[in-house]
């Protein structure tokens, strides 16, 4: 396949051809019109057409939309509100940067409709607060639509009031999970807690709320442009539209790319990352970010399919492929990774608090080549515990990528166990 059929450029359309910083040349280049055509429509129609898209959230669970978004119309309690989701802590990816940074009114037409739709009258942005370039785009870019009588009290004319505020994250990992989220939005300390209820019922100052991602955000103007069942045709099965895909690390060409549904793990690598520098082996890809799976070489022709990587208990997350040729030490990787959710863990729940410290530990003995097949039996039964017994992602997903080496790759783990014969070398 080439590498022009293997990439689909919807969301990213506007890429390099128009000013990002100029409304005028976003609806110069057909901007805006999707939200006056949801201005004829009743709000339960616009909903209709997000479903019959088969459109699903893509902050990394894969949600589908039209069923947040009715969820959230049919729920009771004013005021309502919707919040995008521009967190994007995750290691691996830019692609909601990306789309902040070159269509912002993209973004923000897509939250527009999806108000209107729900009859919401107030949103926010919750934007990571390293990205201070995004923020200051965002910010004059909600100006000029409200400039423009896209936001504010009564939007051209239609009796509809809505704004949206941007409030900015200070460095939490966590904050991008919803709960924690939206207790940050509330001025308190950024924690998850259980679920139900969900937010669709009982979000933001305990009102139904409406919780997206950038990218998710950014397909409403285009479903609505074509219709549902026509947007429905890109991709495959249970899995439409295009996805972006942040690919980095030992790859000749790292980037943003935006593809169908369907095409496989190994054409993004090969067709549009260009490959492994110097052609050396691929040793594992991680999908989805530092909380994603590891898969090995002979597993890159699995495709970007919810179903598909379902069944093989995998998942894309919310769209990084990290490459790491042969020249990684996986043990190494582990511990970084597990580092990071050590550092970002709230503190709030054992099995993800004192977890991540126990299994740095056992990272150490087999680092150091001290390990027992006792620690090995620890970390399959930490892997389960913190997976199942932890309250919110973070600490569920911390240790996917562990688990998955110790699937697919065990000698990494069973070649370092100490042996009496290695005591005596
Ligand atoms: C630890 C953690 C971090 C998360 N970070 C983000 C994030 O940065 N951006 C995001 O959109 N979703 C993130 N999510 C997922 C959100 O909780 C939520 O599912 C998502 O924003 C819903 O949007 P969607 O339906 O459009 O995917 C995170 C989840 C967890 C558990
Ligand atoms: S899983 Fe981790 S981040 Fe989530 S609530 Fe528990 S301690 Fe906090």
């Amino acid at each position: 396949m080439s590498s022009e059929t293997l990439t689909k450029k919807l969301l990213t359309s506007n890429f390099g051809k128009i000013d990002s910083g100029s409304i005028d040349e976003y609806i110069s280049a057909g901007g805006y019109s999707s939200l006056e055509k949801a201005f004829s429509m009743k709000g339960e129609d616009i909903i209709d057409e997000i479903k019959a898209s088969g459109l699903k959230g893509r902050g990394g669970a894969g949600f589908p939309t039209g069923l947040k978004m009715d969820s959230v119309k049919q729920a009771e309690g004013t005021p309502k509100y919707i919040i995008c989701n521009a967190d994007e802590g995750e290691p691996g990816n830019f692609k909601d940067r990306l789309l902040m940074e070159n269509d912002p009114h993209q973004i923000i037409e897509g939250i527009i409709i999806s108000a209107y739709a729900a009859r919401i009258n107030h949103g926010y942005f919750f934007i990571r607060g390293e990205y201070m370039n995004s923020i200051k785009i965002i910010e004059a870019a909600l100006e000029q639509s409200r400039v423009r009588g896209y936001l504010g009290d009564n939007i051209l004319d239609t009796g509809f009031d809505f704004d949206i505020d941007v409030h900015t994250g200070a460095g939490s990992y966590v904050c991008g999970e919803e709960f924690a989220l939206l207790v940050s939005i509330e001025g308190k300390s950024g924690r998850a807690t259980y679920k139900p209820p969900f937010p669709t019922t009982c979000g933001l100052y305990n009102k139904p709320t409406q919780i997206n991602n950038v990218e998710t955000f950014c397909n409403i103007p285009h479903i609505l442009e074509m219709g549902g069942a026509e947007y429905s045709k890109i991709g495959t099965e249970s899995s439409k539209g295009t996805k972006l895909i942040c690919l980095s690390g030992n790859v000749v060409n790292p980037g943003l790319y935006e593809v169908p549904f369907g095409v496989s793990v190994r054409a993004i690598i090969n067709e549009l990352g260009g490959g492994i520098p110097n052609n050396r082996d691929i040793k594992m890809v991680q999908l989805g970010g530092a909380s994603g799976p590891v898969i090995p070489d002979d597993m890159l022709d699995i495709r970007l399919d919810f179903q598909e990587m379902r069944e093989k208990d995998l998942n894309f997350g919310s769209g990084a492929i990290i490459v790491m040729d042969e020249r990684i030490n996986v043990l190494d990787i582990l511990k970084r990774i597990i580092k990071f959710f050590h550092h970002e863990s709230c503190g709030k729940c054992t099995p993800c608090r004192e977890g991540l410290t126990q299994m740095l530990l056992l990272l150490d003995r087999f680092i150091e080549g001290t390990a027992t097949k006792e620690d090995l039996a620890l970390i399959e039964v930490l892997i389960e515990t913190m997976s199942q017994a932890s309250i919110c992602g973070l600490g569920q997903a911390a240790p996917t990528s562990v688990k998955k080496v110790l699937q697919y790759f065990p000698e990494e783990f069973t070649g370092r166990i100490h042996t009496m014969d290695s005591m005596t070398v």
